[in-house]
């Protein structure tokens, strides 16, 4: 049996990755400063939020029946309780023209960036948060939920504990002096500059104070507390009753950033003690949603002494983790054994200069959530990340991990031909 006629086949963008001028933003804001850790600033990006039409044509032309993306809170709501209509019609036309090629559209709430209003006030361990994200998601459901089917919360709800952890990791590593920054990096599956990071500490910590009013600005990718973590979840579910008071029948579901957690002999309680901070103990807060968005990129592998470095003669991406497509198989096998809703894979793709690559990995991805299909395991889609070549968080526009090359000079898009290979399986 193959894929189910009506099975999503998508590619995934965030706001701040591709759109442009994002000014509003604490990322916008944090990319500035003097010392800032960002390799280059956002700038117009991909210009997407100019020249949405033109990829989203490409996306459906390739075959492709569904579009996730995120809409901008600090465009939304630049200032504290201002709500900004021109910016709503802009995603209203977005959708609009999704629903004109016949694409399904993704919509995500939350997708790293936050108004600098809000990280002023405490950001993401500040308990005023939950009312504010409530506030925000349910202004943006009753202008624009009657045209979607799906709203993700929030993406990789989970990234301030991984960021937490490999703060820690960075931290033992450079006491050690043993290994380089590099080996810490890619034990995290989104773009960060630790070396750089930790050398401007302390600039960027006084340049912060001025900007958001504390030397540790809290923004969503920051190193998140316990409580903290909680809070991003607490969030989730405000928004999500908030979602289904106006419109039950949207499927609201949050995405999770996770590993394939792998124990070698002597690593089980590691990797156990991994698989609980990434996901398990999420359950409780998850277990109603009508669905999860799977995100996973590699594995992550444990022995006796905790997480090993990838097997000798691996073959690498250009984020420094493991080229490794089984992991998505892995992990909405081992998700779905305990979650009982629909899965989604919201984000699953590669970094590499060389398209035949990601042919292959796609190729093989999808093998695995074919064989989870036949099964009887709920997956509904797959989206690809990323649609186009874009900007990477700190690591800027070096990663390469689109299906659509962009110029950066003339921001004119070229297609590669994993776009059509991806294409092929939804026609
Ligand atoms: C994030 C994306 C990011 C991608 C690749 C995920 O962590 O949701 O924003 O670009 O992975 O690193």
């Amino acid at each position: 049996m193959a894929f189910p006629k009506n099975f999503l086949f998508g590619a995934a963008t965030a706001a701040h990755q591709v759109e442009g001028n994002n000014t509003k933003s604490d990322y916008w804001a944090m990319e500035h400063i003097p010392h800032t850790s960002f390799a280059e600033p956002s700038g117009e990006a991909c210009d997407h939020y100019n020249r949405y039409e033109e990829d989203i044509k490409l996306l459906a032309d390739a075959g492709l029946n569904a579009y996730r993306f995120s809409v901008e809170w600090a465009r939304i709501e630049p200032e504290e309780g201002r709500f900004d209509e021109n910016e709503i019609e802009h995603y209203r036309k977005v959708i609009a023209c999704c629903k004109a090629h016949g694409v399904e559209p993704l919509v995500t709430l939350l997708h790293f960036t936050s108004p600098v209003w809000l990280i002023k006030k405490g950001g993401w361990e500040a308990e005023s948060t939950i009312e504010y994200f409530r506030r925000y998601a349910s202004y943006v459901t009753e202008k624009l939920g009657s045209e979607l089917k799906y709203i993700c919360t929030i993406n990789e709800a989970n990234m301030g504990l991984q960021i937490a952890a490999i703060s820690k990791r960075f931290r033992l590593m450079a006491e050690q002096k043993a290994k380089s920054a590099k080996d810490a990096e890619g034990t995290v599956q989104v773009g960060m500059n630790f070396e750089k990071m930790m050398e401007n500490m302390k600039f960027a910590a006084m340049e912060n104070a001025q900007i958001f009013g504390t030397p540790q600005p809290q923004v969503f990718v920051s190193a998140r507390t316990p409580e903290g973590d909680a809070l991003v979840f607490r969030a989730h579910q405000a928004a999500k009753e908030a979602i289904k008071a106006i419109y039950p029948d949207i499927k609201v579901g949050i995405t999770l950033s996770i590993h394939d957690v792998q124990a070698l002999p002597g690593g089980e309680a590691f990797a156990d003690a991994e698989w609980n901070e990434e996901f398990a103990h999420y359950l409780p807060f998850i277990k109603d949603d009508d669905f999860l968005g799977v995100q996973n990129y590699t594995r992550s592998q444990y022995g006796p002494e905790g997480m090993v470095p990838c097997p000798e003669g691996a073959e690498l991406t250009q984020m420094d983790y493991e080229f490794y497509p089984e992991a998505l198989e892995h992990v909405i096998r081992r998700v779905h054994e305990v979650f009982g809703g629909e899965l989604i894979v919201t984000e699953n793709g590669v970094a590499v200069s060389d398209d035949t690559r990601r042919e292959e990995f796609i190729r093989r991805a999808l093998a695995g959530v074919e064989s989870c299909v036949n099964d009887g395991i709920p997956v509904k889609g797959y989206c690809y990340w990323s649609l186009l070549d874009n900007f990477e968080w700190q690591k800027g526009f070096s990663m390469t991990f689109g299906l659509i090359a962009v110029d950066r000079a003339t921001q004119v898009r070229t297609p590669k031909n994993s776009l059509y290979v991806l294409g092929a399986y939804a026609k």
